[in-house]
C-alpha cells in the first residue's frame, strides 16, 4: 500500500479570462502574473515593502519580517492603526463622500454609511469602550448580527487597540462562555436581538444564560435591534444608544505595534476545545489589503458583496477589513438566503446593482437544488466578477455559478484560504489566469504552497498528497491563543518549518492546485487513498443531483467501503434505479474503485454553522454507529434525526 493520496478527477475545461476584463485589470496577463509571483518570492522584501507602503504609518518597519519559525514578526518596529488604513486615510481624498457600507437587513430595511459618517461612529464608539474601561490589549466579545454596528464594534476596539472576538450569532450560550473563559474578554457587545427567517434570535438572553456562572465579563453593551423583551442587568449592562449620549467624536487613532494583537477568532478543533487563532496588526492589513486588490480586482466605483457572516474569518476580513483598507463601498446583508423567497440574493443583486459577489460552494449548491426560476427572474447583469470560498468546489456547482448567475461572462475567482491563514492564499487573478472549474488555480504573490508525501517530499504532477506552504506569509496566525505548544505542533512539527494546512491536494501539469478535502477525511479504499471530493464532484456531475457527501465506513475486505449521501434537485424521485445509476456514473467518470458500496438518499445533509458538510458525523451513521462526537457546530439538528431515521 501506499500513503499517497490518489486522483482520478478529469477536468478538461479551461476558462480563459475575457478580453475586455483582462485589458482593465491590474495583473492583465500569466506573464505578468509569473513575473510579480518570482519577484514576490525572490525578493519578498522589496515585494511587501511595496505593498505596505501604499497604506498609512505612524512609525515605518525596520525589517519586513523576523522569522525564528514558526513565530513570525512581519513589518517589525512599525506602528499604525487598522481603522486609521480603513477610515481616515480615505477622508482627504474624493472617498470621503462615498458609501463605505450598503446595508440591508433581513426585514428589508436599508442603511448606508459614508466613510464620513462611518468614520464618525467609529471615534464614537471607541470613546464609548474607552468610557467604559475598556483599553490596549483588553479582549472584547462581539455577538452581533451582520449589521454596520457589527463592523463599528471591529473598528472601534481596533482603534484603541483592544482585541476582538467576534462568536457567530448562530452560536449558543455555551459556546460564548468557553471563548469568554479562554479569551479572558473584559467586556461584550451584543444586540438585544436578530432577525433569521422572520424569527428573532434571542442574543442579548443567549449572553445572560452564558454570563449566569462568574465570568471575566465586566461590561455588557447592548444594541437595540429587534427591540425584542430583554433583562438588563443593573451595573452590568448598558445600551449602546444611550452611552453614545455621554461621548464627543474625536478619537484619534492609537499607534499600535505592528504585532499588536488584532483580534482573537476560534475554529472548532478535532478534540473539541475550540481553537482561539491569532491575528496582527501590520501584516494582516497588507495581507487582506493586497488580496481583497488583486483578486478582486476592486474599483473605486464596484459594490462588493461577501455573503460571509461577520462571525466568520471571511467576514473579518472581505466584508469588514479588506474592501475598506481599499475604500471600496461593501455590501452587508442581516439574513438568509431564502427569506422571504429562494431569490433574496438576486433581489439584492439586481436592486444595489452588485458587482462583484463573493459567497461559499454551500450556497451555491442550495441555488442549484432551489431551481432556476427563482434566478431567472431577476437581472444579474451588472455583475462583473464571482467568487467562491470554503470548501472544494465541484465542477458542475462551478459551471452553475459561472453560467446561470455569471451568464457566462463574469470570471470566477475560487479562493482556497483558512482563518489561520488571513487571507487568501491560492487564487485565480481574474485578468491573468485562466480557470478551471473546480481548482483554486495558483498561489497568491509570496504563497510557496507544495504538495508533499509523508516525508516531506514534493510529489510529481497529478500525484495526491498533503498541501504545505513553505515559507512564513503576513497575514498568517501568529499563534494560538495561550497556547504556544499547540500552535507550534499542530502546525508546524510535521513537517519541521513548513506550515500543515490539513488539506489534501494535487498539483496539475500546468502547476493548478486542486484542493481534495480535509486529510481527516481521506478514504482508504484496498489500499488506494481516494479524496472525498472528487467521488462528490463525479456524482453532483450527474443531472439530478443537487449535493454529495462521501464517507468510509469499515470493510473487512477492502478496509473502508465508501458511503455516499447524496441529496436530489427539487423534483426528482429518489428511486433504487437511480442509485445504482449513480453508482455506475461515478465508475465512469473516476474509475470502479470508487464506486459507492451505498447510495443513501438524504433530503439534507449535516453542516457546521458556516456551511461546510461534516463527514465526520456521517461516518458515524454510516457504520451504523450512534453519533457521540461533539455536535455543537451542527447547523440543524434535525437533519442528524432523519439521517439517523432512513437508516432504520
Ligand atoms: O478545507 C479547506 C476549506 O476550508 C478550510 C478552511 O476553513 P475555515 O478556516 O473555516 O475558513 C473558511 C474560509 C476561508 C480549508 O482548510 N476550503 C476553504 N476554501 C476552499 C476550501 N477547500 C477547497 N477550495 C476552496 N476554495
Amino acid at each position: 500500500m501506499h500513503d499517497n493520496i490518489e486522483s482520478h478527477l478529469k477536468e478538461k475545461r479551461v476558462f480563459k479570462p475575457a478580453k475586455n476584463f483582462a485589458q482593465k485589470a491590474r495583473i492583465k496577463n500569466l506573464a505578468q502574473y509569473q513575473r510579480m509571483y518570482r519577484e514576490s518570492i525572490k525578493r519578498p522584501d522589496k515585494f511587501w515593502s511595496r505593498e505596505a507602503k501604499e497604506l498609512s504609518w505612524q512609525k515605518p518597519w525596520r525589517k519586513v519580517l523576523e522569522w525564528k519559525a514558526p513565530f513570525a514578526k512581519w513589518f517589525a518596529g512599525g506602528k499604525l492603526n487598522l481603522s486609521e488604513n480603513c477610515l481616515d486615510r480615505h477622508l482627504t481624498t474624493h472617498r470621503r463622500n462615498k458609501a463605505a457600507i450598503l446595508w440591508e437587513g433581513e426585514p428589508g430595511e436599508k442603511r448606508t454609511l459614508t466613510y464620513q459618517q462611518l468614520h464618525r461612529e467609529v471615534c464614537r464608539f471607541a470613546n464609548v469602550l474607552k468610557r467604559n474601561k475598556i483599553g490596549k490589549g483588553d479582549r472584547v466579545i462581539i455577538y452581533l448580527p451582520t449589521i454596520p454596528e457589527a463592523a463599528i464594534a471591529m473598528l472601534a476596539c481596533a482603534r484603541i487597540g483592544a482585541v476582538h472576538s467576534v462568536v457567530f450569532g448562530g452560536f449558543s450560550a455555551d459556546s460564548i462562555r468557553d471563548r469568554i473563559h479562554d479569551s479572558g474578554a473584559i467586556a461584550l457587545i451584543t444586540a438585544d436581538g436578530s432577525y433569521r427567517r422572520g424569527g428573532i434570535v434571542p442574543l442579548k438572553k443567549n449572553v445572560d444564560d452564558a454570563l449566569r456562572v462568574g465570568t471575566s465579563v465586566k461590561r455588557v453593551i447592548v444594541f437595540q435591534r429587534a427591540h425584542n423583551q430583554i433583562h438588563m442587568e443593573e451595573g452590568r449592562d448598558v445600551w449602546w444608544h444611550r452611552e453614545l449620549e455621554y461621548v464627543d467624536d474625536d478619537c484619534p487613532p492609537t499607534a499600535l505595534d505592528s504585532e499588536h494583537p488584532l483580534y482573537i477568532l476560534y475554529t472548532s478543533g478535532s478534540t473539541g476545545k475550540p481553537k482561539g487563532i491569532l491575528h496582527t496588526t501590520g501584516g494582516y492589513l497588507v495581507g487582506i489589503y493586497s488580496t481583497t486588490k488583486y483578486v478582486f480586482d476592486i474599483r473605486d466605483e464596484d459594490i462588493f458583496w461577501c455573503t460571509a457572516d461577520i462571525g466568520w474569518v471571511t467576514g473579518h476580513s472581505y466584508v469588514v477589513y479588506g474592501p475598506l483598507a481599499n475604500g471600496a463601498t461593501t455590501f452587508m446583508y442581516e439574513g438568509a438566503p431564502n427569506w422571504p423567497e429562494p431569490d433574496r440574493f438576486w433581489r439584492i443583486i439586481e436592486q444595489n446593482r452588485v458587482n462583484i459577489l463573493y459567497t461559499a460552494p454551500t450556497a451555491i449548491r442550495a441555488f442549484i437544488r432551489w431551481g432556476d426560476q427563482w434566478v431567472k427572474k431577476h437581472d444579474l447583469s451588472s455583475l462583473r466578477l464571482l467568487g467562491t470560498v470554503g470548501e472544494p468546489i465541484n465542477p458542475e456547482a462551478w459551471m452553475w455559478y459561472h453560467k446561470n448567475i455569471g451568464g457566462g461572462r463574469c470570471p470566477v475567482v475560487d479562493t482556497w484560504w483558512q482563518t489561520e491563514t488571513g487571507a487568501i492564499l491560492i487564487t485565480p487573478l481574474p485578468g491573468a489566469i485562466p480557470t478551471k472549474p473546480g481548482s483554486a488555480t495558483l498561489p497568491f504573490f509570496g504563497v510557496d504552497p507544495a504538495v508533499v508525501d509523508p516525508n516531506g517530499k514534493e510529489v510529481g504532477a497529478n500525484v495526491g498528497g498533503k498541501l504545505i506552504i513553505r515559507r512564513p506569509w503576513p497575514s498568517m496566525l501568529r499563534t494560538i491563543y495561550g497556547d504556544k505548544q499547540r500552535y507550534q505542533k499542530q502546525y508546524w512539527s510535521e513537517y519541521k518549518g513548513n506550515y500543515l494546512t490539513g488539506d489534501g491536494a494535487r498539483r496539475d501539469q500546468d502547476g493548478y492546485f486542486w484542493i481534495v478535502g480535509r486529510i481527516d477525511d481521506v478514504l482508504n479504499v484496498a489500499g488506494h487513498r481516494l479524496g472525498t471530493s472528487e467521488i462528490e464532484s463525479a456524482l453532483v456531475s450527474h443531472a439530478k443531483v443537487a449535493e454529495a457527501a462521501v464517507v468510509g465506513r469499515p470493510d473487512e475486505l477492502k478496509g473502508q467501503g465508501v458511503v455516499a449521501f447524496v441529496t436530489v434537485k427539487t423534483g426528482v424521485d429518489a428511486s433504487n434505479d437511480l442509485k445504482a445509476e449513480l453508482r455506475e456514473h461515478v465508475g465512469t467518470h473516476i474509475g470502479a474503485i470508487a464506486k459507492p458500496d451505498e447510495v443513501r438518499f438524504a433530503e439534507a445533509l449535516p453542516k457546521t454553522r458556516s456551511g461546510k458538510i461534516m463527514r465526520r458525523l456521517l461516518k458515524e451513521i454510516a457504520s451504523g454507529a450512534k453519533v457521540t462526537g461533539d455536535t455543537t457546530t451542527l447547523e440543524d439538528f434535525s437533519v442528524l434525526a432523519k439521517l439517523s431515521e432512513s437508516d432504520e
